[in-house]
């Protein structure tokens, strides 16, 4: 007898995108809908938790139905809703968390809470064949760096983290530092091709510790003070600088990111004895750090599996997906879900 196929409705918007998407057993991405807020953000330098959840508001209805129609279903074959409760801006993910509670309730479906932040580890077990196990796993992105201990989808351990900023945020900053577009990851990966990683040779933090942490607010203040001397009272040489110079900051800013997290994944890997490195989240887009990452498993006889680039960044696919291993594992959640900024 073959078994029944599971399809979820993921609904995802913890930041500054709205996103649903079909996924069927946990692989079969159906439909994959996300509407960007980028050019609503893009003239504060950043996002703004009040624009982002009116914008929700405004596109999730529109989201949700675009991912059902596209996938080329009725809603009566949806056997659960699943929504990213946490972590995340609290006003953004309210509006996700009150259109799956009321979605659920209206269809009589289940409701499935997920971690945001597990979930960007699903997008790189998406198009997975198999996985062996144990995994260290990297998410990289705007809110987090975090490295686990993975055994499994819904079990993980976490064994290190950033304890300042963000590797994305501090892609970011240093983009504003630069006078580059948000977002700032892509725009730095992009300037950063015509510079010269070596040319400034900025601080890996952390990297002398025997830890599993993160710190990249050092960087961005280096990157500063490289732009704006080291009392801060120089001018901001930016405006003035050729575009050769830029290009060779932001090579050697983004250098010392990747090396970082390549080392610490392989730090990782060691110390828990893993045959498998996964790696997802926004920065995980970055070619340099997919390359980087590729040439330490293949030097280290580790497979890796990297998030598509199309599920990097926040999508609904990833939410949809880590909810089948919670749906097949019985773990619901009632109408009384809140939405949460941090992880519980
Ligand atoms: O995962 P994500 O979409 O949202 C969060 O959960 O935070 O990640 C967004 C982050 C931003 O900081 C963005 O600058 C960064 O990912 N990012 C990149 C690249 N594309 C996106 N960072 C470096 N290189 C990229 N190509
Ligand atoms: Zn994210």
């Amino acid at each position: 007898m073959t078994q029944k196929d599971t399809y979820i409705l993921g609904i995802e918007t913890s930041c500054d995108e709205t996103a649903a998407a079909v996924v069927v057993n946990g692989k079969q991405v159906k439909s994959s809908a996300v509407a960007s807020q980028i050019k609503l953000h893009e003239k504060y330098g950043g996002v703004v938790p009040e624009i982002a959840s009116r914008a929700h508001v405004e596109n999730i209805l529109p989201v949700v139905s675009e991912a059902i129609e596209s996938a080329g279903i009725k809603p009566e074959v949806i056997d659960a809703v699943a929504v990213a409760n946490q972590p995340g801006l609290t006003i953004a993910l309210m509006v996700g968390v009150t259109a799956a509670k009321t979605l659920a309730f209206g269809w009589g479906k289940p409701l499935i809470a997920v971690n945001h932040v597990h979930a960007h580890l699903q997008s790189a077990l998406l198009e997975a064949e198999s996985i062996e196990l144990p995994a260290v796993a990297l998410i990289v992105s705007g809110g987090h760096t975090n490295l686990y201990d993975a055994e499994s989808a819904i079990d993980l351990r976490l064994i290190g983290r950033t304890i300042d900023d963000a590797a994305g945020e501090a892609f970011d900053k240093v983009a504003t530092i630069l006078g580059l577009p948000y977002p700032g990851g892509p725009n730095i990966e992009k300037i950063a091709k015509e510079g010269d990683p070596k040319a400034i040779r900025f601080p890996r933090s952390l990297l002398d510790k025997d830890n599993l942490d993160f710190s990249f607010s050092g960087l961005k203040t280096a990157v500063l003070y490289h732009c704006q001397g080291q009392d801060m009272k120089g001018e901001n040489r930016v405006a003035s600088m050729s575009r050769q110079e830029i290009a060779n900051i932001a090579a050697s800013f983004q250098a010392a990111v990747i090396e970082v997290l390549v080392k610490k994944s392989h730090r990782a890997a060691v110390k828990i004895g893993a045959k498998t490195i996964l790696a997802g989240g926004g920065v995980a887009c970055n070619n340099a750090l997919r390359e980087a990452m590729e040439e330490m498993c293949n030097n280290n006889d580790l497979s890796l599996l990297i998030a598509p680039k199309k599920y990097c960044t926040d999508n609904a696919a990833m939410v949809a997906s880590l909810a089948y291993y919670k749906y097949e594992a019985g773990q619901f959640a009632d109408l009384t879900l809140e939405p949460k900024a941090t992880s519980d």
